[in-house]
């Protein structure tokens, strides 16, 4: 498949650090990622990932629900501030919240979370950042790693599109596993992304492919 000549407009979703949306950007700068970052956006004023944007001046924009009239009003806005920026791809990298429902039906298939740990265990809600990792900790696995998979509805359950194993029978912390798996985060994020935008990610009804 021949690559499109213009680059893939992508937004980044962020509630923290930042260190994927870093990755993503590292990727778009290096040429590894056909795309460019376009938009960051976080439901919180403090997230760094939001100075990581600036830094790079990408337009951010915080998206707080509790501002608006309406949750109606609310996801209108976020929706032509996707528009506004022509996005066509949306990265969730450590966002904290669920996405409007007009968005996630608009973006269908483009939409994408990563997750620090092998799902379908240990996600759903109130799984994300130390809780994952503390989860698996005391579950005495000797693997983990990160998922990234397609965002739908609810927290952690759309098809997955790529998973990576990390050993971890010799970790004495979650924080020892939290720094293993964020690693590799920073590896299969911008893969995928890659993936997705050269059209290499194809979705039947109960599977994800991704092709060479
Ligand atoms: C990552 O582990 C991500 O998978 C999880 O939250 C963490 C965010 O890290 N959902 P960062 O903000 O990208 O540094």
């Amino acid at each position: 498949m021949t690559e499109p000549s213009t680059r893939a407009k992508i937004a980044v979703f962020v509630s923290g650090g930042g260190s994927n949306l870093q990755a993503l950007i590292d990727a778009s700068k290096s040429g590894m990622l056909h795309g460019e970052i376009v938009l960051v956006i976080s439901n919180t004023s403090k997230a760094y990932g939001l100075v990581r944007a600036e830094k790079e001046n990408i337009n951010t924009f915080v998206y707080k629900v509790k501002n608006y009239d309406s949750p109606d009003l609310a996801s209108d806005d976020l929706f032509s501030q996707l528009r506004k920026h022509d996005v066509e791809y949306i990265a969730l990298a450590g966002y904290l919240k669920l996405l409007p429902q007009n968005i996630v039906k608009a973006f269908k298939g483009k939409i994408i979370n990563i997750h620090p740990a092998l799902l379908p265990k240990y996600g759903g809600k109130g799984m994300y950042g130390m809780n994952v990792h503390k989860a698996v900790f005391q579950s005495s696995s000797k693997v983990s790693g990160p998922t990234v998979h397609f965002v739908d509805e609810y927290y952690d359950t759309g098809g997955i599109i790529a998973q990576q194993c990390v050993d971890i029978s010799s970790v004495n912390s979650p924080e020892e596993i939290a720094e293993k798996v964020l690693k590799e985060e920073h590896k299969i994020l911008p893969y995928v992304i890659k993936k997705i935008i050269e059209g290499k990610v194809i979705r039947t009804d109960n599977r994800v492919v991704v092709l060479e």
